[in-house]
């Protein structure tokens, strides 16, 4: 039985889509808002349905065997993950958000707000101004709107989110692509399922 580990935030829908295509339907299986695990018998696959941010350490112990979970995620955690694929849909990008009047000057010094403090900190780090980072968990863009922070560092996919508050995308940091990652001995293990497994999605062009 392989263990593998769902994200139940913005990339689910990427992932289910991937799964299908590689023909593993979940059906309306991880639909179920308060499911945690459910079975596959066919398929030899046992479904744990995590919040994203946890995904990471489930798989690095060992407890699932591989998952799926976002760049930006793995990019917060020093995890030993192996990362065969990435997944082709659900690309977005991290950014530096803001007011639009609110492009930092060098030597600024700035009150950015960000659920991803590590992260943000390696890619602010050549700029030529510093911020003090507050971790959020959640709704990021009222931090800079009600003026907790100067600025955030955010994702970003359609806009909408930015347009809908009056802020803008200052700055691309980096790109955030949803990433199939596996545990070590987990692919020694189950090496030649996973294989298939990777080997399928790669086929149906749902992963890279
Ligand atoms: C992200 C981000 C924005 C939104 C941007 O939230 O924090 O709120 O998506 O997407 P858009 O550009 O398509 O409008 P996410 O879905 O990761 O949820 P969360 O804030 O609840 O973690």
């Amino acid at each position: 039985m392989i263990r593998l580990a769902l994200p139940k935030g913005r990339n689910l829908a990427v992932a289910r889509a991937a799964l299908a295509a590689g023909g593993l339907d979940l059906g309306s299986l991880a639909s179920d808002q308060r499911a945690l695990r459910f079975l596959l018998p066919a398929a030899g696959i046992e479904i744990l349905m995590l919040k994203d941010k946890d995904l990471p350490l489930y798989v690095e112990e060992g407890v699932a065997d591989l998952g799926v979970v976002g760049s930006d995620v793995v990019g917060e955690v020093d995890g030993d993950l192996l990362v065969p694929l990435r997944l082709v849909g659900g690309r977005c990008r991290l950014s530096l958000i803001g007011r639009p009047e609110t492009v930092p000057r060098p030597g600024d010094h700035l009150r950015l707000a960000t659920k991803y403090p590590r992260l943000a900190q390696r890619l602010l780090a050549p700029k030529p101004w510093t911020a003090e980072i507050f971790e959020l968990s959640g709704s990021v863009e009222l931090a800079p709107i009600l003026d907790l922070a100067d600025c955030a560092v955010d994702i970003v996919q359609t806009g909408r989110t930015l347009a809908a508050h009056g802020l803008a995308e200052l700055e691309i940091l980096t790109e955030v692509d949803p990433l199939v990652v596996v545990n070590r001995a987990s692919y020694q293990r189950h090496r030649s399922a996973l294989c298939a497994l990777f080997a399928r999605l790669e086929a149906a062009g749902v992963a890279e």
